[in-house]
């Protein structure tokens, strides 16, 4: 079945929070120390920084959907709610995640196609994203779409500073 996609609402505050945290847990809980995640799960997935995003015209979430459960989402971001470069023409990815029950089954490939799409209709130049240097699954399907590496920068989970490969897709 071919999930849908949809724009998250603000009264879909508790699920998206339920999702960011289950999915953050499953993609990283291996391969880091577990206060640096807790500290950084607790700081970004709070219902007040959710919802303060949610409530951002510039940025937009969407949830990937499969008989009305969600298994995957995508935030992207314009103009000054982008994390970095905050170009004009510009369209930020700044996540994309999938339940681990569900990865390799292109729930990934629809969601980045619709911010593909939204970039488009924007009439934006590039899309841009980071990209944790020691996430090969996610750098291969970012490559696999088009996406070139272009800078590094760091990105800090909890106490461990980490290098982020940024990436961007010319449209
Ligand atoms: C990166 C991600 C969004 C891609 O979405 P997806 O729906 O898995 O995308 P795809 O179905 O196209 O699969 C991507 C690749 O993973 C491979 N794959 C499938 N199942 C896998 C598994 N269980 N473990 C590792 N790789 C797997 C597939 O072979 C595919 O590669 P291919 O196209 O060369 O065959 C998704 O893997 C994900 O949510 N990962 C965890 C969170 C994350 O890393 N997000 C990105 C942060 S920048």
């Amino acid at each position: 079945m071919t999930p849908t996609i949809v724009k998250v609402n603000k009264l879909q505050l508790s699920q998206l929070q339920q999702l960011a945290i289950q999915t953050f847990k499953e993609s990283f809980t291996d391969a880091n120390h577990v206060d640096d995640l807790k500290e950084y799960i607790t700081e970004s997935f709070s219902m007040e920084k959710l919802s303060k995003e949610l409530s951002n015209p510039n940025s937009v979430f969407y949830f990937a959907k499969i008989n009305d459960q969600e298994i995957g989402y995508l935030k992207i971001n314009v103009g000054d709610a982008q994390t970095e470069l905050q170009e004009n023409n510009f369209l930020e990815i700044e996540r994309i995640y999938v339940l681990e029950k569900f990865i390799g089954k292109k729930v990934g490939q629809l969601l980045l196609e619709k911010a593909i799409k939204i970039a488009h209709e924007k009439n934006m130049e590039y899309i841009w994203l980071g990209v944790w240097e020691e996430n090969p699954r996610a750098i291969n399907f970012y490559k696999k779409n088009g996406f070139v590496a272009f800078d590094k920068h760091i990105f800090t989970i909890g106490s461990d500073d980490q290098i982020d490969i940024m990436m961007k897709l010319k449209l």
